[in-house]
């Protein structure tokens, strides 16, 4: 099994830090981590290389995301204007790739299905709506399922550090479990055939 985490977060030990390093202290198998901010990962330049062949010509880090060799991805972010934060939306955005495979040139190129953990930090206001929604539009993208279960929110860590967060920590320690016992769960097709 192998897991791949997409980190948002721009520091290195707040509370999405915190949150993964739980994560991380439960799961089996090998496991990778991408930060959006330190990563090196160019946003998409909209050069529409893509709509004449398959993949994406900028080479960077999102070779990891592109193999496409993990059973589980990690969305893990700060909530920043109720989203996701910016290098981690220009790092989606480079799955435009996938989507002009499938629209100009009829290639089905859609990642095997995998298994979707969202963990969001929140410290201010408590509405994720939009960092929820947009981390579902990537999971559709990476061919990721996503259920309840496996998303965990830390909503007011101005008050509540994520590492004293009991019930968001007990939540990392069920999907930990979950992943390492290898389930891929899966309540319908996001990326139904084009
Ligand atoms: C630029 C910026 C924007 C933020 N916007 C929000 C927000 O819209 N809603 C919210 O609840 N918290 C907001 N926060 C607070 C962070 O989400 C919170 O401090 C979070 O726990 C930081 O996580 P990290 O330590 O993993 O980076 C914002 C913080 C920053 C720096």
């Amino acid at each position: 099994m192998k897991t791949l985490i997409l980190n948002g977060s721009p520091r290195r030990s707040g509370d999405t830090a915190a949150l993964l390093a739980r994560l991380r202290r439960g799961l089996r198998g090998e496991v990778t981590e991408i930060s959006a901010y330190y990563g090196g990962i160019a946003p998409c330049v909209d050069c529409r290389e893509c709509w004449k062949r398959r993949g994406c010509v900028t080479d960077d880090a999102m070779r990891g995301v592109y193999a496409d060799d993990y059973s589980a991805v990690v969305i893990a972010s700060p909530v920043y204007m109720s989203g996701l934060t910016g290098p981690l939306i220009n790092l989606g955005s480079r799955f435009q790739a996938y989507y002009a495979a499938r629209r100009f040139l009829r290639d089905p190129f859609v990642p095997r299905e995998k298994t979707g953990v969202l963990i969001l930090a929140a410290g201010g206001d408590g509405s994720p709506g939009a960092a929820i929604d947009t981390a579902k539009c990537m999971f559709r993208y990476m061919n990721a399922s996503l259920d309840s279960a496996n998303t965990v929110l830390s909503l007011r860590t101005d008050t509540l550090p994520a590492e004293r967060d009991e019930n968001a920590l007990a939540a990392i320690d069920a999907v930990a479990a979950r992943l390492s016992a290898n389930a891929l769960t899966r309540d319908k097709p996001l990326f139904p055939p084009a």
